[in-house]
């Protein structure tokens, strides 16, 4: 070999020890150590290197990730060591009944199991696979199948960032079967659904047959596209490596091997330890990027699980915990409308109550019309209820089988609900809207929630029941007479004491003075929400010339297009409208004069294109979009040259990759967060 070649291999070598050092730091361990630009840098040569010289190309180069073409079936594996399930227990009763079992066992055999130590690990809803590693390579993938045999899914597997395409360490096992669930990350699930909707395509039902379905592709492009990622929980077969004595010490080697294990995972010490890990993962678990179900316990000691050993397909010595369902089976009783604040009719299922999320459901929002005709809800079908975390339930789909013949369709009313008027559907728009504006009491309520609300006026103590009251005793018809209130008529009402009438009042009070923004966010302009009311408030240095403002000027203002100019302008030129501040002015509600433009523009994102991929753990998509562009930049869809940031929150899709392949600067969650906290108030 000449001398050049040998250098270009010793540098092939490492940089793609560099790369993967940096998949593990950024994957597995979920800390980057390396500057993004870094990575790029040393993707980019990677790249140039091995396309000038192909042979040097070897499948584990971090290159290689998705093959290039389809595969046209699945071949089979057989698993040397068979995958198994687990018994499920629905409660604590049940948990103790396990732990009296084994610990009975246990001392049966002659083992001093006192009080036992098991592993807890979150019950990730995915879908479970084994891993093979040879002398440390990557060469196989496989689903569990029927627990014996499953199928080849080698082509895809390697598509997941957080799967290592080589093992770390000096010393490694000639076999290793790691075994582990494939997930899809929440918001990467909404995301495939929405856009899947949007094409007229099928949806899927759930995270979990998402995953499955993504993984046995046999395009590997299309696993690549779609953010997979994976925790291993376990081992299969295992050669040339001593076994560590514990469930804990296999988590912890491994991670080490730089394979994703849980962050989750704690050494519990009995059952005890076990029931306060169900509850303290049960509290995580709408904050959670990804679906679980439960929680598993395992016996700590290998020595321990072998005593036990299995009954049929499942081990004595594991348990998943499961949490209640997200999902139940109901009846739809009926469809009625609810009114918004815009006039927007929303319908909603009532339905048959059921336990479901934790809670006792009786009503799901079904979003709009659109939404009945493509679910086909009708009164009387049979319908899954959703309820995650503290959402709004709602109904996911119809179960078609059990229709039943006088099974009604939902109709749209021609008049609204509440107070009768017409009730309109613009062309192309989904939502039906009562046109009755402030006529109508439903909208005056609504517009009076939005005005009281924590990012508008931020009014205290002011709840939906409270304003049910005052708008039905005609004691409030506009946001203005709010301040008229008086300690009084406030103790007529139900569940209102002196104390707490005369902390509304201080609440009142303490509203008149705001800021600018908040002001125009507040009045409840259609299509305005903070984000356009902190643009507006930065254009126009005052109240009167932003209602003198024509659309054209309006439209001068980044981000505002013509239809929300139009919004604007027909806002104010509407004579109750400027009534209704003229009222609330002199009822002296008041905000400093706004900042010198100097001062805004001196955040770092003024001005810049920002694209953000992956999900991020603090904050959804659509409230980063409504930060960054509070901040002044602009979130575009797609990376291009002209891209300033790309922000990457966990599992980033292709955009990271194009985000590299184009050096542009990437940055992570943390980064943004620096940036939001960085704003001007
Ligand atoms: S252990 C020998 N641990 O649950 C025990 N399974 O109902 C084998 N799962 O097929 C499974 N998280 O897909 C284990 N931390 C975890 C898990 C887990 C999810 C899935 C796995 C398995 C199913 C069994």
């Amino acid at each position: 070999m000449r001398a050049a070649d040998r250098r270009q291999l010793a540098e092939l070598e490492q940089l793609r020890r560099a790369i993967e050092e940096h998949n593990y730091a950024y994957y597995v361990l979920d800390a980057p150590t390396v500057p993004d630009a870094e990575y790029d840098r040393l993707m980019r040569r990677l790249t140039e290197i091995e396309s000038a010289h192909p042979e040097l190309i070897t499948p584990d180069s971090p290159t290689q990730r998705v093959g290039a073409s389809p595969i046209a079936q699945f071949g089979e594996i057989r698993h040397n060591k068979p995958m198994l399930s687990l018994e499920n227990a629905f409660d604590e009763a049940e948990v103790a009944a396990f732990g009296k079992r084994i610990g009975d066992r246990l001392r049966a055999a002659g083992f001093d199991a006192g009080d036992m130590a098991f592993v807890g690990e979150p019950k990730v809803d995915g879908t479970a696979v084994s891993l093979r590693y040879e002398d440390g390579i990557f060469v196989l993938g496989a689903t569990r199948g029927d627990g014996s045999v499953g199928e080849d899914v080698t082509h895809n597997v390697r598509t997941i960032a957080g799967v290592p395409l080589r093992l770390r360490g000096k010393r490694l096992p000639r076999v290793l079967e790691a075994r582990g669930e494939v997930y899809i990350p929440k918001r990467a699930f909404e995301e495939l659904n929405r856009r899947a909707a949007e094409r007229g395509e099928k949806t899927f039902v759930n995270a979990r047959n998402a995953a499955a379905g993504t993984l046995r592709q046999l395009d590997p492009r299309i696993t690549a596209s779609r953010p997979l990622n994976v925790f291993f929980y376990g081992l299969g077969e295992v050669d040339g490596w001593d076994l560590p004595e514990t469930q804990s010490g296999i988590l912890k080697a491994l991670q080490a091997f730089g394979l994703r294990t849980s962050p989750e995972w704690e050494l519990l010490e009995g059952i005890q330890g076990c029931l306060s890990y169900y509850e303290t993962i049960g509290k995580k678990r709408a904050q959670l990027p990804y679906e679980i179900d439960g929680v598993v316990y395992k016996v700590d000691r290998l020595q321990w699980q072998d005593a036990l050993g299995f009954v049929s397909r499942a081990p004595r010595w594991a348990l998943a915990h499961k949490f209640p369902a997200q999902e139940e089976l109901t009846t739809v009783r009926d469809v009625e409308f609810q009114v918004g604040r815009t006039g927007a009719l929303t319908p909603v299922a009532r339905l048959e109550p059921v336990f479901v999320g934790g809670v006792t459901v009786s009503n799901a929002t079904l979003h709009n019309m659109d939404e009945i005709h493509r679910k086909d809800v009708r009164i009387g079908d049979t319908v899954i209820v959703r309820r995650a975390g503290d959402v709004i339930p709602e109904v996911v789909s119809v179960v078609l089988d059990r229709r039943p013949a006088k099974a009604r369709v939902v109709e749209l009313p021609s008049t609204c609900p509440v107070c009768g008027s017409d009730v309109v559907k613009a062309e192309g728009e989904s939502v039906a809207r009562c046109v009755g504006g402030l006529y109508c009491a439903a909208q005056r309520k609504e517009a009076i929630r939005h005005f009281c609300s924590r990012r508008a006026m931020d009014i205290e103590g002011l709840g939906p029941k409270l304003i049910d009251q005052l708008v039905d005793q005609d004691l409030v018809r506009t946001p203005a007479d709010l301040y008229d209130l008086t300690a009084d008529e406030l103790m007529k009402l139900e569940r209102m004491g002196e104390k707490s009438a005369e902390k509304l009042l201080r609440a009142l009070d303490k509203s008149r003075e705001t800021t600018f923004a908040r002001f125009l966010f507040a009045l409840g302009i259609r299509d305005v929400g903070e984000a356009t009311a902190v643009a507006l408030a930065r254009a126009y240095d005052s109240l009167d010339s932003l209602m003198d403002a024509t659309e054209e000027d309006l439209q001068e203002i980044p981000d505002i297009g013509p239809i929300v100019a139009t919004r604007i302008h027909s806002f104010f030129q509407e004579e109750h409208n400027r009534e209704a501040i003229k009222k609330l002015l002199a009822k002296k509600v008041h905000w400093p004069k706004p900042q010198a433009p100097s001062a805004v523009a001196a955040h770092p994102l003024s001005g810049k294109t920002v694209v953000l991929t992956g999900t991020l753990s603090s904050m959804t998509r659509d409230e980063a979009k409504e930060k960054l562009t509070a901040l002044g930049a602009k979130v575009a869809g797609s990376v291009s040259k002209s891209t300033d940031y790309v922000i990457v929150g966990e599992s980033p899709g292709l955009k990271a990759q194009k985000a590299l392949e184009l050096g542009v600067d990437v940055r992570t969650e943390q980064q943004l967060l620096d940036w939001i906290k960085a704003a001007p108030e």
